[in-house]
């Protein structure tokens, strides 16, 4: 026992905001409408709304009971489900810094961005302009010549991010993501206000919504609506297992989970809703189509390079130009900081380190090496095949072991009634069987789809690839290496116990009790 009591969110509504805080991001605002864009804009509604009610909905609410039952974050929480599952936690604390040292550095780009709308610097020439802005070089592993530029703005997030974590829950995540979702509203809606009253954003918003019913018979569609629920609701990596072990005990989960996942989904919708009606405007000023497949806008490109293209066609270039990078920006945070928990609550739960230490010991050392690697010439190559590991050999199959942890170990009927007991919401056969059913579709995924792809790039380099021979083998690399320090920590700490908690002896009582 410690003696000091689990620190708390301060309301319903704090949590509400921050799961939301955290599924809304450069996921939302930009992955979302870059995924219907290439699977044809309409095409892709259908799949992803499937996606969300029958694996993000219900994995959200295992994530969540995982949490909140054991009152525990990542390796502790599963360790708590059986001995033999705290591995899958300590891979999900390596996937979990893969992905924050580099969206931490996306989010820098961002903030660059959003400085240079205010004098519209891009000029005529976005394009141009952004590839300069980056600086790419050939050369993947021609580490160690920096972008200062985008050096400093990265320098920039991760103080105020570790500034946010070190507050803890309650002072710092919870007042974070109170400043940021309205803010993000605001910034964002007057954008979408703006778009959709611009001309021709009526044709952008019929390729939008026009459901193409052939493209249901498209597996590629199917496989893409999947990837952008997972990444989208920050499910797979333990976010909202941790998140969750800061609930009080008499707290309602299964309204809570689909009451944010209905939140990010809407704000999805709106982010389509302002980026199509954008790409209307450009095809009515261009007088070529909306989706334009000879050319297609790929990768960073929408953010960076066609909006900027768009601002210059209208009138105020550069106040839209600030909401629309300011925004990014502001979701981003709220995101980021909801990876760090991750790292940061394991090593609190597990190994009992106070906040400050584990800010300084792996917080701070996270930090240094975003900025050794990001910032620099062949940073954005290194994020890309980074990129392309998180969400297969994270996100997707950690995401399948919990599920497969959950029904192994036996404890998934105790999840359910733990949830059961103060939710509105009631869990039955439904969601077990929507779980099931999610883990059957992840295997195929991964089997048929994203590994097979990344060996066509390794084995057939051509033009148009998303990476080349050299970032797929960084890609299994970091891949491997995840799961192997997830494999080396369940071994390594199988016979360490968990420091006991207060909140433990209460647990006990209450199940001693029932
Ligand atoms: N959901 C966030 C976005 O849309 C990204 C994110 C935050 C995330 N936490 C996560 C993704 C955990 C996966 C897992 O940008």
């Amino acid at each position: 026992m410690t003696g000091s009591v689990r620190e708390t969110w301060g309301s319903r509504a704090g949590f509400l905001l921050a799961a939301v805080g955290s599924a809304i991001g450069l996921g939302n605002i930009w992955r979302f409408p870059g995924e219907a864009y290439e699977s044809g804009g309409g095409a892709f509604l259908i799949p992803w709304m499937v996606a969300i009610l029958t694996a993000g909905i219900p994995l959200l609410i295992l994530e969540y009971t995982i949490g909140h039952r054991s009152r525990k974050s990542g390796p502790s929480a599963f360790r708590s489900m059986s001995k033999n599952a705290e591995g899958i936690g300590w891979w999900q604390v390596a996937v979990a810094i893969l992905l924050a040292t580099f969206y931490a550095s996306i989010l820098a780009w961002a903030v660059s961005y959003t400085f240079f709308s205010v004098t519209a610097s891009w000029g005529d020439e976005p394009g141009a302009y952004f590839t300069e802005f980056l600086n790419v070089s050939g050369e993947v592993y021609q580490f160690g010549e920096f972008n200062w530029g985008i050096f400093g703005a990265l320098a920039g997030v991760w103080v105020v991010s570790l500034v946010i974590m070190a507050g803890g829950v309650r002072k710092g995540v919870e007042l974070a993501n109170k400043v940021c979702i309205p803010l993000l509203v605001v910034l964002f809606g007057a954008l979408v206000v703006r778009a959709v009253t611009l001309p021709g954003a009526l044709d952008g918003l019929n390729t939008f919504f026009t459901p193409d019913w052939n493209a249901l018979g498209d597996y590629q569609v199917w496989v893409a609506a999947y990837g952008q629920v997972f990444f989208s609701l920050s499910i797979g990596m333990g976010t909202m297992i941790a998140y969750a072990s800061y609930l009080r005990k008499k707290s309602e989960l299964t309204m809570t989970a689909t009451t944010a996942g209905l939140a990010n989904a809407s704000f999805e919708l709106l982010a389509g809703i302002g980026v199509f009606a954008a790409l209307g405007f450009m095809a009515y000023n261009s007088g070529g189509p909306v989706i334009d497949e000879q050319n297609p806008i790929v990768g960073g490109g929408l953010a960076f390079v066609t909006f900027p293209t768009i601002l210059n066609e209208m009138p105020g270039t550069e106040l839209f130009g600030f909401l629309f990078f300011g925004s990014l920006v502001v979701a981003g945070v709220s995101s980021l900081i909801s990876m760090l928990i991750v790292p940061l609550a394991s090593f609190q739960d597990r190994f009992g380190w106070d906040r400050k230490k584990t800010v300084l010991v792996i917080g701070i050392p996270m930090a240094l090496v975003s900025l050794a690697v990001y910032p620099t010439r062949n940073g954005p190559m290194i994020l890309d095949a980074v990129d392309q590991a998180v969400t297969p050999y994270g996100l997707v199959m950690a995401g399948l072991a919990s599920i497969i942890a959950a029904f192994a170990s036996g404890k998934i009927g105790r999840l359910a009634s733990d949830a059961n007991r103060y939710s509105i919401l009631k869990l039955g056969a439904w969601w077990y069987a929507f779980l099931g059913i999610t883990a059957v579709v992840l295997v195929y995924i991964l089997l048929f789809n994203l590994v097979p792809d990344q060996i066509d790039w390794y084995l057939n380099p051509k033009e148009g690839n998303t990476l080349s021979p050299d970032q797929v083998l960084i890609t299994w690399s970091v891949g491997a290496a995840s799961i192997l320090f997830g494999l080396v920590m369940g071994v390594v700490m199988r016979n360490k116990p968990v420091p006991q908690t207060d909140e433990d002896l209460e647990n006990a009582e209450e199940e001693a009790s029932a």
